[in-house]
């Protein structure tokens, strides 16, 4: 055999070819941007660990989801920043609060937006944790009650999916319950099924939803990071009990999970490309360390290439703007110069 009759660069010689052979793609229809609803008007305040996200006012919220359906973003995870916070984390599941109004206010002008809501306490609980607190401990059973009234509220509201991100035991079945009892059994559930305790939420918890743990951390109801047949365990569990779509939280920390998901579920699969890998590549790009726009487009389909689906991200509208100018260009300059 003549050598090397194997000549991988045969096809790495031009873009035409090198995009002939592609085997992932991003496109912005997988994409979910997170958005972070105030109460207020005119309020389009940048929030400065998530550089181009912003805390909006409802009338500013319902400008930057057209800005991203424009930019052929299908969907939003809708955050609410409550002007009170109280022990009870009575703003969560109030029927007029931030989150509530946010779901109608963007349901009423972009209704072809998909609108899914976050449902957990911790943005909403004076201690910063996600249920109720006995004897230090998240107690499980009686926070269910908390999370299932949480999810019923913003089904009512008119979320299109509710994103139940707490880790209790049981939350995806005691929501499905409570929505099934509601005449919501068509309500779909995206879980976070195996999200990780980690430090890289701090950017969005500090800052986005301007929250702080009185007291302890969230390790007795998150994962450990160091286990991956537990992740697949929670997720098992959480398909059992009525998921629809599964996720990983962290994304880029966690691509092995996010492969191993996919290959043993075959389930939609979502994986949160959270606040503090956002932050980590902002900043070494302020630095001037590495390319913003091309470090950006390696992690997502680095995501992408692991098995996620559905690809959870503050970079969502600048990486579709890019995919939207690249598309045009491969179509017509591109393919002249092969
Ligand atoms: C819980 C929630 C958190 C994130 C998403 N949903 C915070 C937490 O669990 O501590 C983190 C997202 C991110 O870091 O980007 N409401
Ligand atoms: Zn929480």
């Amino acid at each position: 055999m003549a050598f090397p009759a194997q000549r991988p660069r045969r096809l790495r010689q031009n873009e035409a070819l090198r995009g002939l052979v592609r085997e992932n793609h991003l496109s912005a229809g997988r994409f979910i941007l997170p958005l972070f609803a105030v109460p207020g008007s005119n309020i389009r305040q940048e929030i400065s660990a998530l550089s181009g996200n912003y805390h909006l006012s409802l009338d500013c919220l319902v400008e930057e989801a057209l800005a991203a359906r424009d930019l052929g973003i299908p969907a939003v995870l809708l955050f609410g920043v409550p002007e009170a916070k109280d022990e009870q984390a009575s703003g969560a599941y109030a029927p007029y609060g931030i989150v509530q109004e946010a779901v109608r206010a963007l349901k009423k002008m972009v209704p072809d937006l998909i609108v899914i809501t976050d449902v957990c306490g911790c943005e909403y609980t004076a201690n910063g944790h996600c249920g109720f607190i006995k004897n230090g401990y998240l107690d499980n059973d009686s926070s269910l009650d908390l999370i299932a009234q949480i999810a019923l509220s913003h089904a009512e509201a008119g979320s299109d999916m509710v994103a139940p991100a707490c880790m209790l035991d049981g939350q995806i079945q005691a929501i499905r319950r409570l929505l099934d009892t509601n005449s919501f059994q068509n309500l779909p559930i995206m879980a976070y099924s195996a999200k990780f305790a980690s430090k890289l939420y701090d950017p969005f918890f500090k800052e986005g939803t301007q929250s702080t743990l009185a007291f302890g951390d969230k390790r007795t109801h998150q994962m450990d990071f160091s286990n991956s047949d537990e992740a697949m365990r929670e997720i098992a569990l959480d398909i059992d009990e009525g998921a629809d779509i599964v996720m990983v939280k962290p994304a880029l920390f966690c691509l092995d999970i996010v492969s191993r998901a996919k290959r043993e579920f075959h389930m939609p699969l979502a994986a949160y490309n959270v606040s503090g890998e956002y932050a980590m590549i902002d900043a070494a790009a302020r630095l001037g360390r590495i390319d913003r726009d091309a470090i950006m487009m390696e992690a997502l389909t680095a995501i992408r290439r692991a098995g996620a689906d559905l690809i959870i991200t503050y970079f969502a509208k600048r990486a579709a703007e890019l995919l939207e100018g690249r598309a045009s260009r491969s179509a017509h300059a591109e393919l002249l110069h092969v």
